[in-house]
């Protein structure tokens, strides 16, 4: 990426890179999938004490090092350089990644498309029988909204990450944030399905968790944070001198997990006041929910989710940008790419994989390997496989392999020695043994 970010530009950055669909989206799906608050709670227990331990390590190998994954892990490795790179290789995963996410975004797109038209649906039923539609019938509108996406996002890596997403950010926050509380607040008024949303997120019931539910959350906190696929790496690799980096993790952390609650308090209100079961609907889970919101809101409500579509189209396109900007540096870095011919070899993959998952969930294309789609497939493989995978390496890497003494002087300023010691012990035995027994837990 080569030069530095501005202070404000790197916060905004990661933030936007991790405030995305992942808290939209996958947060509330995956909360009613997994029985509700004894879920949320793991997820908050495994976001703290491993997520957002890894979350620094990767964050230190970015900064020591200024460099892409790949030549990240080389730098820094005292021994056995060609084999640590190989570590940097899971920013791949991120590429899987963007290829089904822009589809998720596109489906947006065509959310904000139903909003701004007046078209969204009553009823729960038919909210489900809409977004059903569109993904088992609705060939053309995916392609086109995909295709969109993938230009815009395309588009603006081809700028450059740092101009692009400065401006962006500056704006695209505190629009999601206050419509996230004027709706926050129209849920608070429908009393019954916001108690028993409050209920259902806040008061644990363990019962429902399985050794799959803790993978699944694990899952999320990595995918939430952006982490395990090079994305912190390479932008920490343009961190600024002097910024205080614990504060701002910290700062990125707690947005990060308010979006997701408000989200899933709105999200839930709406599933238990309509009385649905939050475990059915799936991945169309957020568009059924809140467009039956909207459309009972009238007028008023169509503008409100024309906006928070559109919100929630630059939150996805802010992190969709992260997922391809490691490997397009790592390229440019390696093999003296210029930036334009790296990002039509990525695109390329990316546009290929994209279509496919729109194949994938079409009824008569519908494509299945081992019976999941290729969407589940990627999906499924970025994030319960590579994201743990690079979560260990940057560990074990950061804890056992690299110099202690340059992470020393890296933290000295902004963190005390005790909380050294103790995020340096959860790095090399806590967060490593944690995602081991979880994946293995999970797969037995
Ligand atoms: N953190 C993003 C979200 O929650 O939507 C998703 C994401 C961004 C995953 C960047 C991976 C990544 F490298």
């Amino acid at each position: 990426m080569g030069s530095k970010f501005s202070k404000i530009g790197f916060v905004l950055a990661v933030a936007g890179s991790a405030v995305g669909l992942g808290n939209a989206w996958k947060f509330p799906t995956l909360v009613g999938q997994n029985g509700g608050s004894a879920f949320v709670l793991l997820y908050l227990v495994l976001t703290l004490g491993v997520a957002f331990v890894i979350f620094l390590a990767e964050l230190s190998i970015g900064k020591l090092s200024e460099k892409d994954p790949v030549n990240g892990y080389k730098t820094l490795a005292p021994t056995n350089k060609k084999t640590w790179s190989m570590a940097g290789f899971t920013m791949l995963g991120a590429i899987l990644i963007v290829s089904f996410y822009s589809l998720v975004i596109g489906w947006v797109v065509k959310y904000m498309y139903f909003s701004a038209t007046g078209n969204l649906s009553q009823t729960l039923e038919e909210s489900e029988k809409q977004f059903t539609n569109l993904l088992l019938n609705d060939f053309l509108s995916q392609f086109i909204c995909f295709s969109l996406i993938f230009l815009i996002v395309f588009y603006v890596v081809s700028k450059g990450v740092k101009n692009g997403i400065e401006r962006l950010n500056v704006w695209m926050m505190p629009t999601l944030f206050i419509l996230l509380i004027l709706m926050l607040f129209y849920a608070l008024s429908h009393t019954n399905g916001f108690s028993e949303a409050l209920q259902f997120l806040f008061v644990p019931d363990f019962s429902k968790i399985s050794g799959t539910s803790i993978l699944e959350a694990l899952a999320l906190a990595f995918f939430s944070l952006s982490l395990g696929v090079g994305t912190i790496i390479t932008y920490s690799a343009s961190l600024p001198d002097k910024t205080n980096f614990i504060t701002s993790t910290l700062n990125i952390i707690l947005i990060n997990i308010l979006i997701g609650l408000m989200m899933g308090l709105i999200v839930f209100t709406f599933i238990f006041e309509f009385g649905a079961n939050p475990n059915q609907a799936g991945p169309g889970l957020i568009f059924i929910s809140l467009t039956t919101l909207f459309a009972k809101l009238g007028i008023v409500g169509y503008i409100l989710g024309a906006t928070f579509f559109l919100s929630l189209i630059f939150a996805g396109i802010t992190s969709a940008i992260s997922m391809i900007e490691p490997f397009a540096f790592y390229l440019i870095n390696t093999f003296k790419m210029s930036r334009k011919n790296a990002l039509i070899l990525i695109g390329l993959i990316v546009y290929i994989l994209g279509n496919l998952c729109i194949l994938s969930t079409l009824s008569i294309t519908e494509f299945k390997i081992l019976g999941m789609s290729f969407f589940d497939v990627l999906d499924y493989i970025s994030g319960k496989i590579i994201m743990p995978l690079g979560g260990i390496l940057a560990a074990i890497f950061v804890g056992f392999v690299m110099k202690k003494k340059a992470l020393e002087i890296l933290f000295e300023p902004y963190m005390s020695g005790v909380f050294f010691k103790v995020w340096y012990f959860f790095l090399r035995f806590i967060a490593p043994l944690a995602v081991i027994i979880i994946v293995i837990n999970a797969f037995k």
